[in-house]
């Protein structure tokens, strides 16, 4: 299924809750959010018949997120059943705090790979970031992801200004022994993100050169192979996994976006930052499929053609725990 600017739509970044264990600074106040009631998010029936109908239009790479998707109960069993889909490939975005417990259950789902959020390895640098976080148990469930099998695994670190490069060079080091691919991201202004400066690449590749070599992009046609996404990967001497920058500032993306976003409330959102899209519910409340398919058609022929971060920084278009990252 194509847009109406040619872009090939195959990717849809699905929020299956807006809870989540932790308040990263950039992402949750201190008290929290006021949480969606459980009869306010949709159920995995109706996940399961939306991401049928994104698989008949061609829409068949399918992403869990949250908040925290493993907070909510029965996760591992909608993987298994979106895996049971033909061609689909399911992966997940996760905090990892409740990964060790899971890496083997959600590698006998059939789960396709794994990205999980680390800002900081340091204990204390962690629990600051995160409010309260464990990054102990992170860790050991990186390990495990690894050692499971877990196809592709991948850790994202979001910096949030100059004060963060010992945390950047520390992150980067997961690359360096093990078969892990580290992306850095721009941080966007995007809720309370809004009031952190973030580091832009250019920036973290100054800092990762200096302290481990130079990094080199691999050529176009290799990058492709981590993934449909909006990061340029490389390699650094001696690493195992290769580095990722996703540039969402200091370079635009919208060109080759290839995505749709479904909100835990059944909200079809075209692009991360902007409000265009639709709500799936009164096509969920036919029996039949037909009004789900047109409004799926008409959101995507919808997507603008790029969003407004630049246009609009101030604009804190609601919160990335409810948007889903
Ligand atoms: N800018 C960039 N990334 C963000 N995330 C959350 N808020 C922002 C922001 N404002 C990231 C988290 C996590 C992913 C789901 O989204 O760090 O890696
Ligand atoms: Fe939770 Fe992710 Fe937001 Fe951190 S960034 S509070 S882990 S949803």
């Amino acid at each position: 299924m194509r847009d109406r600017f040619g872009r090939e739509i195959g990717y849809a970044r699905i929020s299956i809750t807006d809870r989540c264990n932790l308040r990263c600074v950039y992402c949750m106040p201190e008290s929290g959010i006021q949480s969606l009631r459980h009869t306010d998010i949709l159920s995995y029936e109706n996940v399961l018949r939306i991401c049928r109908v994104f698989a008949a239009l061609g829409i068949c790479k399918f992403r869990l997120t949250g908040g925290e998707p493993l907070v909510r109960k029965g996760a591992v069993s909608l993987i298994a059943r979106l895996k049971k889909l033909e061609k689909v490939s399911v992966t997940l975005t996760t905090n990892g705090l409740l990964l060790l417990e899971i890496a083997q259950e959600l590698r006998d789902a059939g789960l396709d790979g794994v990205n999980i959020s680390l800002d900081a390895r340091e204990p204390s640098a962690y629990r600051r970031l995160t409010r309260g976080g464990d990054v102990q148990r992170v860790l050991a469930g990186i390990d495990a992801a690894v050692e499971t099998g877990i196809p592709v695994v991948k850790v994202n670190c979001v910096p949030l200004g100059e004060e963060s490069r010992e945390n950047v060079l520390q992150v980067a080091a997961l690359a360096r022994d093990r078969v892990i691919h580290v992306r850095f991201i721009e941080m966007m202004p995007i809720g309370l993100g809004s009031a952190f400066a973030g580091v832009d690449s250019g920036r973290l590749r100054e800092w990762l050169e200096r302290e481990y070599g130079s990094w080199t992009p691999l050529e176009e046609s290799l990058n492709e192979g981590y993934g449909s996404g909006p990061a340029r990967y490389g390699s650094l001497p001696g690493f195992q996994g290769k580095i990722g920058f996703i540039s969402a500032l200091s370079g635009c993306f919208c060109e080759n976006c290839n995505r749709i976003r479904l909100t835990a409330t059944g909200f079809l959102r075209a692009c991360l930052n902007r409000d265009d899209g639709v709500s799936l519910l009164p096509a969920l409340a036919d029996s039949d499929d037909g009004r789900l398919f047109a409004d799926i058609r008409a959101a995507i022929l919808d997507k603008p053609e790029r969003h407004d971060f630049i246009i609009q920084k101030e604009a804190a278009r609601g919160m990335m725990s409810k948007i889903g990252g």
